[in-house]
């Protein structure tokens, strides 16, 4: 009988697809200052404040996988993909960079966030570096110019949708001002789902794809994006801090307008819950409320309809099989998370 080889788990295709971009990623932040090219390593995990060798691991590197996979289902090799996974990730560090700032969040991954490590002015600037450098990766490459486009198309929409986000907070609970969950869909797809969308069609186009394909894993990526968010505000909300890297509760001591929150208050069972969502001290409370009220699993259930989108998607895509089969097997690591 012949043995056959199990197909590889999503965390060998996110390590696989990271050993693969790593060289040129750290060749791109070397070109940084070395200020900024030290907060840009602090951001990825690659070393500690004052460059010591990094004790905890960084991100897992969906986006640069997600490029690497979109050049690989376009028929191409690999390494193909390999400046638009570069771009993508200095793109997603950026984001997140500023994000910290934005959300006055302290600790990422475990560890001071570069605002708190550099201070607020120093990671602002790191921030634009990798933004730069992002551009200038992409620009390098034959298609340079349809791949600017599409990257900077994504941040449009990424803006657009933190825009949105921390307008949100200062929004009601109830009554007519209160956020839908219509209006949370459209942020989500624009804070999150642009860039992974971005990340699919990006690889794609550098792997030769046409525009059909590019444009139908880009709306794959960007179902995928609006799942990876619900169930990131899930996580925000009942995940272990050990697990997630960042103190629980800051989603709602925030006022957030996440998912399970919006859900919950349609809810006649969550009466009580814009009381204590507006007392960041019984924090332990609403979350509590808010899945007695269902929002938890509202936000997995409509994670899973995302999810579902995406499989369509890619199924209808005339993609390469092995990648295609890899993309599928990120989607369940990702969203499974916490279903
Ligand atoms: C981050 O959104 C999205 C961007 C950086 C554009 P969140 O603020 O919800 O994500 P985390 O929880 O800080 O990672
Ligand atoms: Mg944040
Ligand atoms: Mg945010």
């Amino acid at each position: 009988m012949t043995a056959l080889k199990a197909p590889p788990g999503a965390p060998e295709v996110l390590a696989r697809c990271a050993a693969l971009v790593r060289p040129a990623l750290r060749r791109a932040v070397g070109r940084l200052h070395p200020w900024t090219a030290e907060m840009a390593a602090y951001s990825f995990g690659w070393c500690e404040v004052g460059g010591a060798p990094a004790t905890t691991p960084g991100g897992k590197g969906v986006r640069q996988t997600l490029a690497v996979l979109g050049a690989r289902a376009a028929g191409a090799d690999a390494r193909a993909g390999i400046p638009a996974a570069v771009a993508v990730e200095l793109v997603h560090t950026f984001s997140l960079l500023h994000d910290d700032i934005m959300d006055g969040d302290a600790t990422r991954r475990r560890r001071p966030a570069v605002w708190k490590a550099y201070g607020t002015g120093p990671a602002v600037l790191a921030g634009d570096a990798l933004f730069a450098l992002a551009v200038e990766t992409l620009a390098a490459v034959p298609q340079g110019a349809r791949a600017v486009r599409l990257l900077s198309a994504a941040l449009t929409d990424l803006v657009r949708g933190q825009a949105d986000d921390l307008l949100f907070t200062g929004r009601p609970w109830t009554g007519p001002d209160r956020v839908t969950v219509e209006e949370y869909r459209a942020m989500a797809e624009a804070k999150t789902g642009a860039l992974l969308g971005c990340a699919c069609a990006l690889g794609a186009l550098l792997g030769g794809a046409d525009e059909d394909t590019t444009g139908t894993l880009d709306r794959a990526g960007r179902h995928l994006g609006i799942a990876f968010q619900l169930v990131d505000d899930v996580l925000g909300i009942w995940g272990d801090p050990a697990v997630t890297g960042k103190p629980a509760g800051g989603d709602l001591r925030e006022r957030k307008k996440t998912y399970p929150v919006l859900a919950a208050l349609d809810t006649p069972a969550a009466r009580a819950l814009p009381e204590l969502l507006d007392s960041p001290e019984r924090a332990k409370e609403a979350a509590e409320l808010i899945e007695t009220a269902g929002g938890r699993t509202a936000a997995l259930t409509e994670a899973r309809t995302h999810t579902a989108t995406a499989r369509t998607l890619l199924a209808r895509a005339p993609l390469a099989a092995g990648a295609a089969e890899d993309l599928l097997t990120l989607l369940d690591f990702l969203v499974g998370r916490e279903l």
